[in-house]
């Protein structure tokens, strides 16, 4: 896929709290103006009272600009704290409908599956509907998420996957080896909770200080210089927080910031 910048801006920190949808369109847009050519969201980025709040904010906001969105489907907010779990072919197929009624076109630029627990359910059927909608000419793109290697190896015997995301912070390279597996098999990583266990990363922070630039949007850098197939999912939710995150994209690396990173990490 050729990747439109390497900071997406996710949505599912707007599904949380009293939220005022002019004010968080206005954000998201913000982002785009300043550069932002993805946006991450999923059915699942609902709030309680508002079920499609977080598909229906990206379209809009990305409706006439060019801006690749992904959403994610087979995981539903159903209360306060819960959601389900579903990657069966009726439901998936059901989703995804769904979301082309959000995004009211033909097509969709990027669908995943949002949790793949292969305890649960056989990835291959999940992956096999959205192969079939691809072929169908409804979805451009699809992706697994929340995955691992053995996941990753089953569907990948079923149909080309586009794109994987996964938890890959800066601080704890959670999805290392799943990373490993896409920069093999050259399948562009969106990593997910960028920022999480930020407060641990005292050297960072210091050259940070020095540069007079955020300790955010150095970890973001990080990550980026990681690995070549990688992209983060920013989930900043103001302005100032999405333009910064967006600058890692263009903020110089150099081997005293990756030595401080290293530091951080051991
Ligand atoms: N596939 C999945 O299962 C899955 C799961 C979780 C998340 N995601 C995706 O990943 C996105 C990001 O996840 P996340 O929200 O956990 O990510 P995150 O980016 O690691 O954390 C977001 C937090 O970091 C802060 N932040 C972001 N940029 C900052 C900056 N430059 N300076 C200071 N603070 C900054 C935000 O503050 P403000 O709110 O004040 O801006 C917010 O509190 C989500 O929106 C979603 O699209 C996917």
């Amino acid at each position: 896929m050729g990747l439109v910048g390497r900071v997406a801006l996710g949505v599912a920190g707007f599904s949380f709290g009293g939220r005022d949808r002019e004010v968080d369109l206005a954000t998201v847009r913000a982002g785009i103006a300043a550069g932002v050519g993805i946006l991450d969201t999923a059915r699942a980025y609902a709030q309680v009272d508002v079920p499609l709040y977080g598909e229906e904010l990206a379209a809009e906001a990305a409706r006439g600009t060019g801006v690749i969105v992904g959403t994610k489907g087979g995981h539903s907010r159903i209360g306060e704290t819960t959601w389900d779990a579903d990657i069966s072919a009726g439901r998936i197929r059901a989703d995804v409908e769904g979301s082309l009624r959000v995004f009211g076109g033909e097509q969709l630029d990027l669908y995943y599956l949002h949790r793949v627990d292969l305890a649960e359910q056989p990835v291959e059927e999940g992956t096999s509907v959205l192969a079939e909608l691809r072929d169908e000419g409804k979805l451009a793109r699809i992706g697994l998420s929340n995955v691992d290697v053995p996941g990753l190896e089953r569907a990948a015997r079923v149909a080309r996957i586009d794109a994987v995301q996964n938890l890959h912070s800066a601080m704890g390279r959670e999805s290392a080896e799943v990373l490993v597996w896409c920069e093999a098999n050259d399948v562009p990583f969106f990593a997910y909770s960028p920022l999480r266990h930020s407060a641990g990363a005292a050297h960072l922070a210091a050259m940070a200080a020095e540069r007079g630039v955020s300790l955010q949007r150095l970890q973001l850098r990080a990550l980026l210089a990681s690995s070549p197939v990688l992209s983060v999912v920013s989930g900043a939710t103001r302005p100032e927080t999405v333009l910064d995150s967006l600058a890692a994209e263009t903020e110089p690396w150099d081997e005293a910031l990756q030595a401080a990173y290293t530091a951080d990490l051991s």
